[in-house]
């Protein structure tokens, strides 16, 4: 534990906070004590219901099953939108900021409404009903946002599949969840390129008769291939309807949206969130984690595409009225002050972003960041993988000057919202720990046989109790949410992360202890990369593993075996990287490739990954026992020849 480096207490000006130390302990206590009690309280306060609930929570983590405000009825664009009309018809509800820094817009919530509205009667117009899904794959533009209120208006579940994936990827979500609509624009644009998702659309539409409308923003004016009986622009579809729309009032457990994520195995999951519970916790967690007070900026640098976009760009803020700024734009361009140029541009007073972006920009030194003022910032935080003490204290001390507390999120797409957190008002901030459990959320640590390890130690990290952002199935496939979740320890949810807590009861995230890998907070399955690599004919087998890396927290390694009789070569080295790229996206491309004639496996044919992670951490000392493969000497030849990163 990083007990190196010193703790920072809560600054003076944090003191009048929304929670403040004694609040958080007796606001959890009562959390966990009766969870009816307090959650029926919160959703009374933060959110607005047609009609209320008979039953706050009833859940059975054996079956996979929770429910929450049963019998409550809901509209989630109304709770983020027309509520808020009478007191913020004029308050801006999003900045935009183009990649271009020339280019930005403010709307407001007034005007949110129209746009949301005119949208949602063009989706009526082309036959979306409620329950029916819709695909939205976009750029980081005003009208992701649109897309995703105005399905939930009408009670469509969106699934947004992020701007990076491949025409492949893009074609596996909508088959899977059956999407009849896609919403897209002809390109994106992020750091000065362009991005084809028209191009990228039309391929995966191809494999997907079922899609019967694709709405295109024009967003840069390219060219683009039309098919007349499928293919809309947004502007002439949305631009004649009528600003008003009844929002649709939905059951508390009507599912809002499915977010596809990557497991251990297999392909993507459709995690599968609902109304009440996640616009409750998602408004809640934003305002307590970040202290939002009135009128203020908060800027959260996530892709919509990522659950962090959806609960902290577009779902928490707008819940809670808030000014949320939503950038095209990468941290990098056009050149390494571009994120705190844009703080001082709209006096952001409150910056969410990834440890991989801070040590990337880290990395470029001070003078980027001093060179501008941020005199309006007030809070900082962090969330997608472990940040390491280093990169904090700079965050800390060069990004904040030392007056802005730094909150390290920990959570994940199956949870919705936060679950471990520092509370800038109440938690004196360790370094690289995510500190205590949020309201309501209810962790332990296992050790290897199951057991609830008491007091200081680590091992797995696992909920014990129901939380109302919670997953509630894996769509289409609710065996997979069981067997995924529910089945390594009985009665718990499992988290996949490791876990340790120290003597003051800070938790510290160590990472994933199944074969899920975080390159630059992008979450990825070594399975997904692997079986990309392996469509290739030249290969007869791939085991994938991550490295650390200095600025993406882990790399991705992958150990190629090649089919009898054929070379590596620098040529086949860049197809591979291709097929990756293809079937999964950029994000997805091997690091290092390493030419292994053989890989090292136990006698009954299992490869032994824990050998390749060491052999690829460089940590040699520490193989371990290596007498029950088949055939040991494999892993001095992977060892002499692996290639310097
Ligand atoms: O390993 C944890 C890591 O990211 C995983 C979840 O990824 P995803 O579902 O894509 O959601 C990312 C954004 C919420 C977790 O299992 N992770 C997330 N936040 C942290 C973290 N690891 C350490 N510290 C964090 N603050």
């Amino acid at each position: 534990m990083h007990h190196e480096f010193p703790v920072h207490p809560v600054p003076a000006n944090f003191r009048d906070a929304h929670i403040n130390a004694e609040q958080y302990r007796s606001m959890y206590q009562r959390s966990i004590e009766d969870p009816d009690g307090f959650w029926g309280e919160l959703a009374g306060e933060f959110l607005s219901w047609d009609q209320p609930w008979t039953r706050v929570v009833d859940y059975d983590f054996t079956k996979g099953e929770a429910n929450w405000f049963d019998g409550g009825k809901l509209n989630v664009s109304y709770n983020c939108i027309d509520r808020h009309l009478p007191e913020r018809a004029d308050q801006t509800a999003l900045i935009w900021e183009g990649d271009d820094p020339g280019d930005s817009m403010h709307i407001t919530y007034a005007e949110l409404k129209d746009h949301v509205c005119r949208l949602a009667n063009a989706l009526k117009a082309r036959g979306v009903k409620s329950g029916d899904r819709v695909c939205i794959y976009m750029p980081m533009i005003p009208e992701a946002s649109y897309a995703m209120l105005a399905c939930a208006r009408i009670g469509a579940v969106h699934s947004v599949v992020f701007g990076g994936f491949s025409p492949e990827a893009l074609k596996d979500r909508i088959l899977d969840s059956d999407c009849q609509v896609l919403i897209t624009a002809d390109e994106g644009v992020r750091g000065g390129k362009k991005v084809p998702l028209k191009v990228n659309a039309d391929k995966a539409l191809d494999a997907c008769p079922d899609v019967h409308t694709c709405l295109v923003v024009r967003r840069t004016g390219a060219d683009v291939a039309w098919n007349g009986e499928r293919d809309y622009w947004y502007d002439e579809l949305v631009g004649g309807q009528s600003t008003d729309c009844a929002p649709e009032s939905m059951d508390a457990e009507a599912p809002l949206f499915i977010l596809y994520t990557s497991g251990s195995t297999g392909k993507p999951k459709g995690v599968l969130h609902t109304t009440g519970g996640y616009l409750l916790q998602s408004a809640v967690t934003f305002k307590y984690t970040f202290d939002y007070r009135e009128g203020e900026v908060y800027w959260c640098t996530a892709d919509v595409g990522w659950i962090t976009g959806h609960s902290y760009i577009v779902y928490g803020p707008l819940a809670c009225g808030a000014t949320s700024l939503m950038f095209e734009g990468v941290p990098t361009y056009p050149n390494y002050s571009r994120c705190w140029d844009v703080v001082d541009k709209h006096g952001v007073n409150i910056f969410y972003t990834a440890p991989t972006a801070i040590r990337a920009l880290h990395s470029e030194g001070d003078e980027p960041v001093t060179s501008t003022s941020r005199a309006s910032l007030r809070l900082l935080g962090t969330v997608g993988e472990p940040i390491n003490p280093e990169a904090w204290e700079w965050y800390y001390k060069v990004v904040g000057e030392s007056r802005c507390p730094i909150v390290d999120t920990w959570w994940q797409t199956e949870t919705g919202a936060h679950m471990i957190t520092p509370l800038p008002g109440a938690t004196d901030l360790k370094p690289g720990s995510a500190s205590f459990p949020m309201f309501g959320v209810d962790v332990a640590l296992l050790d290897e046989s199951g057991k609830e390890i008491e007091g200081p130690g680590a091992g797995y990290l696992v909920v014990k109790a129901s939380w109302p952002s919670q997953i509630r199935t894996v769509y289409g496939d609710h065996q997979r949410m069981i067997d995924t979740y529910f089945s390594n320890y009985k009665g718990y949810y499992f988290t996949g992360d490791g876990a340790s807590r120290d003597a003051d009861g800070y938790y510290w995230i160590t990472g994933r202890v199944d074969d899920v890998l975080n390159v630059s907070g992008h979450r990825m399955g070594t399975a997904e990369v692997e079986s990309a690599l392996v469509l290739h004919e030249d290969v007869a087998e791939a085991a994938v593993v991550g490295y650390p890396h200095d600025i993406k927290g882990q790399g991705i390694y992958a150990y190629v075996t090649l089919m009898h009789g054929h070379a590596p070569s620098d040529d086949l080295r860049k197809e591979l990287i291709a097929l990756c790229v293809e079937e999964i996206g950029p994000i997805a491309k091997p690091d290092i490739i390493q030419w292994a004639p053989d890989l090292p496996k136990t006698r009954s044919g299992k490869i032994m990954r824990r050998i390749l992670r060491k052999i690829a951490e460089n940590e040699l000392g520490s193989l371990g026992d290596t007498s029950t493969l088949a055939d040991p000497s494999v892993v001095d030849k992977l060892i002499a020849d692996r290639p310097q990163p």
